[in-house]
């Protein structure tokens, strides 16, 4: 017997939004290695063909006789239509998702209150709060109906502890854990499971994107401690997927071992 068995995961159809770079990238591929079909989504084609690729590569490697169906869609989680109208650009034989996995989502700026583009706090809510809850509406009847599902939403630290300069991003991750510890009460009479995992610093284009592209100030991010890399959260994200069907991993909440908290961390230079 191995300690982490992904027996569990063989033939699964997992569904990933924001799966074209980061966290969802990483677990778009162990899901591959797993065993499992994977619908990679997000709005950079180019970037999603990669991340297709690699999966292709990981399950060739891992030998496994299971799943191996890897399809790629352009999906923007904040555009209403795209999301109504994702279900008829699934291939029919990957209708049935059984693992959803809401990752997709971003910050912008450090903006104190008083100085927030209204437009960004719109993009942000539209992205990490209706987007997540749109394609969780999507799926949930055909989980009932069939029962069985199990949604994963990618939460945060800012969903537990919100800080200066970060009240929007902040508020979408409470939005989130509200919603989805509210989705987890509803189901609970029935077989689907509702996971929220909330990093700590992971890593990847995340600080980018919240510094508009400069990278020397997404650097300064992780001066000085080791921060998560996106295959931690992967790993985080198969192995709530791979517990047996009676075990809901309902939270979990993953820190680099030098951050205790939003604002309480060790930096070794400092
Ligand atoms: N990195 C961290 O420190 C950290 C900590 C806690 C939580 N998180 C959460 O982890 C999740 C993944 O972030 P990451 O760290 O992996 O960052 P990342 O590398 O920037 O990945 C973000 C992903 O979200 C996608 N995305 C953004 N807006 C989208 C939209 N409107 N529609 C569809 N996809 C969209 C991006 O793809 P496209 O640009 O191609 O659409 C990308 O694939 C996010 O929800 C983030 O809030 C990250």
């Amino acid at each position: 017997m191995s300690v982490f068995n992904t027996s569990r995961l063989h033939g699964k159809t997992v569904l990933i939004t924001g799966a074209s770079s980061g966290i969802g990238a990483a677990a778009a591929i162990l899901f591959a290695k797993g065993g499992s079909n994977v619908i990679l989504t997000a709005r950079r084609m180019d970037a999603l063909e990669k991340v297709q690729q690699e999966c292709v590569a990981a399950h060739q490697e891992a030998g496994v006789q299971h799943g191996g169906r890897f399809t790629v869609i352009p999906l923007d989680v904040s555009d209403r239509d795209q999301v109504a109208s994702l279900p008829e650009k699934i291939p029919a034989d990957l209708l049935n998702i059984d693992i959803l996995v809401n990752n997709a989502g971003y910050v912008v700026g450090v903006d104190r209150v008083g100085d927030i583009s209204l437009d960004n706090m719109e993009g942000m809510f539209a992205t990490n709060v209706f987007g997540l809850i749109a394609l969780t509406q999507l799926f949930i009847k055909n989980f009932r109906e069939r029962r069985t599902g199990h949604i994963i939403n990618i939460g945060s630290i800012a969903g537990k502890e919100p800080y200066a300069g970060g009240s929007i991003y902040c508020a979408t991750k409470h939005a989130l854990r509200a919603f989805t510890a509210a989705l987890m009460r509803e189901v609970v009479d029935t077989p689907i499971r509702v996971t929220e995992i909330q990093p700590g610093m992971v890593e990847t284009e995340f600080s980018i994107v919240r510094y508009r592209g400069d990278k020397s100030a997404a650097d300064k991010v992780y001066t000085g401690l080791q921060p998560l890399v996106a295959e931690d959260i992967a790993e985080e994200i198969v192995w709530a997927a791979s517990r047996p069907a009676h075990v809901n991993i309902a939270e979990l909440f993953v820190l680099p071992v030098n951050q205790a908290s939003a604002t309480i961390n060790h930096r070794s230079n400092t």
